[in-house]
């Protein structure tokens, strides 16, 4: 698996995006601002991650997907490691993530990957998201954001 940074003028794996993040508003919105990062497998795009500067010496991992045949073989924790690992070499400080209260297993890769519950946005995805979701028999509302030192 090779990861690589998409280049100007190159489509981010938008269908991809939206199974981490419903809102193609929202998704396009961060893509246009942030480094978009593709893993590869035999020149077929199986993960994807962005990367988008919040304050000055923070970033925030604002998406992160697997292909779902692709799920489950330790694809996505290599996908975190490499983005914790970029945002130490361009000399940020922190990384920070946030995940829906539903995202069980999420919460279980992120903290497996060093990252720390930091807050709790209440009510951000009633407020930000037009459709209800749920997860787990989970009602998605709130977001949990976790962050670590890099
Ligand atoms: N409880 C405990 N641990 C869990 C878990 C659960 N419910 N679900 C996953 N994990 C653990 C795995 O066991 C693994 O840990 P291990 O290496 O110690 O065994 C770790 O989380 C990651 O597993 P991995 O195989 O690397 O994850 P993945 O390749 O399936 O990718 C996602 C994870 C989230 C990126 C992937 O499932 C995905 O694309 N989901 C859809 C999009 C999405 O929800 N993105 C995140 C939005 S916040």
């Amino acid at each position: 698996m090779n990861i690589r940074k998409l280049v100007k003028g190159e489509k981010p794996p938008i269908e991809l995006l939206l199974t981490a993040d419903p809102s193609k508003l929202i998704v396009e919105e961060y893509v246009n601002r942030g480094d978009c990062f593709v893993a590869e497998n035999e020149r077929k795009i199986i993960g994807v991650y962005v990367l988008r500067p919040t304050r000055p010496e923070t970033v925030e991992l604002v998406n992160i997907a697997v292909v779902a045949n692709q799920q489950g073989k330790g694809i996505g924790k290599q996908l975190v490691e490499d983005a914790i690992q970029k945002a130490r070499l361009k000399g940020f400080q922190t990384i920070e993530i946030g995940t829906g209260n539903s995202s069980i297993g999420q919460l279980a890769l992120y903290q497996k990957c060093g990252f720390r519950i930091i807050g709790v946005d209440i009510d951000f995805f009633t407020k930000h998201y037009l459709e209800e979701i749920f997860e787990n028999g989970i009602h998605c509302r709130d977001m949990i954001r976790l962050s670590q030192n890099v």
